[in-house]
């Protein structure tokens, strides 16, 4: 009889979801945006929709215990699950359409009121209030208003009449992005990655570098020339608007060559373990073309003195990663003549050529190699 009870409203709360309305209610006021998220990696974060976060998942010691403790940040718009976690303490996900079109929702990322810090991983703080979204622009404490103007022959509006918004700092200097960006770690209380410390004061931010001002209005009902990117350029997808973060240049010694590679990013270059970026350097001479020996740089993570997965690393076996605001120097031995040219590349694998296999994602286009930028140089 108790347990009867007690399912009874345990469905009762999974059925109420409406916390967060669907991204598809936000697009007829701001296609461009709704467009930008739809292609964005952030739609690509769920098992259903990210290929090698799935690879993962059916790796992961977790699956088999029916465990998904990742909603919280790579499918936070899925009530369902969430709530499931919340009660029972944990869950797996379902097709349903959170996860397949739209895992971290419009409504779900202007929701954060505030970051909660925690060492294993934090925590978005939600807004309860129903249809209030955050803005970054200061003084923004808007509800709907039509106001007359100039003996009511005028009628101006502002704010929007789908919802109320709220101004929060968190929003312009990029910490609503920490709750899920910051830090992880596993069930051996081994850090697998972290931002280190960000410095919020800096000229450039998470939201100024990932979501730049592009051109196009933000709504369709009041016309900006502006709006700020949500594809959230990145590693995966529109890669070509962080390569102005990266510097790459050459400086000529006595003994060969110096490549300097300066990342101006607050954080290290790349920040999932199983990335690994490649530095090629190409000389031209005399029509002929010498290839030198490729650098790359990883952060690998171990247990018992071997490359390991996330949930069983204990230990940093390498870490040669550059690092937040570095600028790296690499000596080439090679002697530089003048009318060489020099072709600098800086390029990177998404997944670790050796996790491909275990991964099971052989042939997948995940497994490419990505070029970020190239410079070329030529020898006076
Ligand atoms: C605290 C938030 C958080 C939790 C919990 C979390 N992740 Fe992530 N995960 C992220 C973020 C943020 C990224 C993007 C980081 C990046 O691109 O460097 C990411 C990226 C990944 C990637 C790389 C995907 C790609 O396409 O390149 C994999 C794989 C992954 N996570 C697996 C998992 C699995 C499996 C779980 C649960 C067992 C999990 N994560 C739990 C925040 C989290
Ligand atoms: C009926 C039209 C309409 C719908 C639907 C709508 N919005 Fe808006 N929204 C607007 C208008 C108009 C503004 C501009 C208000 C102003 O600047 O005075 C706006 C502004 C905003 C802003 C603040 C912009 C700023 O200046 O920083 C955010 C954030 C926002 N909307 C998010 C959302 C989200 C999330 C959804 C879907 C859950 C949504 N909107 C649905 C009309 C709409
Ligand atoms: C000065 C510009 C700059 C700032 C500030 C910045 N980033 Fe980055 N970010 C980069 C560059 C450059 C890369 C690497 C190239 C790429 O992603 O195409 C990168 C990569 C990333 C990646 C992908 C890493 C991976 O391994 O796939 C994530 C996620 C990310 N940044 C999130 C953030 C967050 C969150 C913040 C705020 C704490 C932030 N970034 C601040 C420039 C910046
Ligand atoms: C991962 C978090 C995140 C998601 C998802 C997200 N936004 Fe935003 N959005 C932001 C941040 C941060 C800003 C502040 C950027 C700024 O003002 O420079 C912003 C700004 C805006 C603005 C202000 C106008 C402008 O210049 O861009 C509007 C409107 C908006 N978002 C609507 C939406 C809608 C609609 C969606 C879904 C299609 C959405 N957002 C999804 C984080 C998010
Ligand atoms: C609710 C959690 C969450 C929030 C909030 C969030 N992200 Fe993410 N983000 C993720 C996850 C999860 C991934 C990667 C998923 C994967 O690869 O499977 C990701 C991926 C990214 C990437 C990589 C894109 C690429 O092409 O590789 C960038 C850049 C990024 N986020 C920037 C931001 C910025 C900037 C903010 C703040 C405005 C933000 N994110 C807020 C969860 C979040």
């Amino acid at each position: 009889m108790k347990k009867v009870i007690v399912l009874g409203l345990l469905g009762l709360s999974l059925i109420a979801n409406d916390q967060f309305v669907d991204s598809s209610v936000c697009k007829g006021c701001h296609p461009m945006i709704y467009k930008e998220l739809q292609d964005s990696k952030h739609i690509k974060t769920s098992i259903y929709t990210g290929k090698i976060h799935k690879a993962v998942w059916d790796l992961h010691p977790k699956k088999g215990q029916g465990d998904y403790n990742c909603a919280k940040c790579h499918s936070p718009s899925d009530e369902k699950i969430i709530k499931e976690i919340g009660i029972l303490g944990k869950g797996m996900p379902t097709e349903n359409k959170a996860q397949t079109k739209d895992p971290i929702s419009c409504a779900t990322c202007h929701s954060i009121k505030n970051i909660q810090e925690h060492v294993k991983t934090n925590d978005n703080i939600y807004n309860e209030k129903a249809k209030t979204y955050y803005s970054a622009v200061e003084g923004k404490n808007s509800e709907y208003k039509e106001e007359s103007s100039f003996f009511g022959l005028f009628k101006k509006a502002s704010g929007s009449p789908f919802h109320k918004i709220e101004s929060n700092k968190i929003f312009a200097t990029g910490k609503v992005c920490m709750g899920c960006h910051s830090h992880k770690q596993n069930s051996k209380d081994f850090t697998i990655c972290s931002m280190d410390n960000i410095d919020y004061s800096a000229k450039n931010n998470c939201v100024t570098c990932h979501m730049p001002k592009v051109q196009g209005t933000a709504t369709s009902i009041k016309i900006t020339k502006t709006h700020s990117f949500h594809g959230f350029a990145g590693t995966h997808h529109r890669e070509d608007l962080m390569a102005q973060y990266l510097k790459l240049n050459l400086k000529k010694q006595n003994t060969g060559f110096e490549v300097s590679v300066k990342n101006e990013a607050n954080h290290p270059l790349f920040l999932h373990t199983l990335r690994v970026a490649v530095l090629k350097v190409n000389i031209t001479r005399d029509k002929k073309k010498i290839k030198l020996e490729p650098k790359e740089f990883v952060k690998i993570i171990a247990n018992d003195g071997k490359p390991a997965m996330p949930w069983e690393a204990t230990t940093v076996m390498k870490d040669n990663m550059i690092k937040a605001n570095e600028n790296r120097l690499i000596k080439y031995d090679t002697q530089l003549q003048s009318g060489d040219n020099v072709e600098i590349e800086f390029g990177y694998y998404l997944v670790n050529p050796k996790a491909v296999k275990k991964l099971s994602l052989e042939g997948d286009e995940v497994t490419k190699y990505k070029i970020l930028k190239t410079k070329h140089i030529s020898i006076k």
